[in-house]
């Protein structure tokens, strides 16, 4: 069984990969707008991978016999500068995801939920890597600058991305 105190919290954190999903979507619809369909599609898979990771939560959950319930999604932005500042609310984003995540741990650590425990460090791991590939494209971007060839070249490259393929442009 699981504590109240971990299903709160594991149901706060579909939550919070739901709202992810949400954001990388927005952010895609913001690319498609621009005509940018290689960013697009990354932010697509991004989004994908979020749901991915809200219905690991909601597996657990079920699987320990605890009790999923769903919060509402809160709204997410539509605009931004550049494609830099996407990918720059991108990072600081999975930054965040990153402390709920160690939160989860230190909360899982805290009730003596081994399993818990166990489940959450995939999730250590996948923020490792979600980090990583945001930032190596900001660092990107930068380099790209004002050159409008240059971001056509790296729209190509971002529109190899697939499902649980490595991401283009960084880590997996
Ligand atoms: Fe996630
Ligand atoms: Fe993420």
């Amino acid at each position: 069984m699981l504590s109240e105190k971990m299903q709160a919290a594991m149901n706060k954190q579909i939550n919070a990969e739901m709202y992810s999903a949400y954001i990388y979507l927005s952010m895609s619809a913001f690319f498609a707008d621009k005509n940018l369909m290689g960013f697009a599609n990354w932010m697509r898979i991004q989004a994908k991978e979020e749901m991915i990771h809200a219905m690991k939560f909601y597996d657990f959950i079920v699987e320990r016999r605890g009790r999923v319930l769903l919060e509402p999604i809160a709204g997410v932005a539509t605009e931004w500068d550049a494609p830099l500042a996407v990918f720059e609310n991108a990072f600081a984003h999975e930054q965040k995801v990153t402390g709920m995540i160690n939160d989860l741990v230190n909360l899982a650590i805290k009730e003596k939920d081994h399993a818990a425990n166990s489940f959450l460090q995939w999730f250590v791991d996948e923020q490792v890597e979600e980090e990583a590939s945001a930032d190596a494209i900001v660092q990107q971007l930068k380099m790209v600058g004002d050159s409008p060839t240059v971001l056509f070249l790296l729209d190509r490259e971002m529109a190899q991305r697939q499902l649980g393929a490595p991401a283009a442009g960084g880590a997996a």
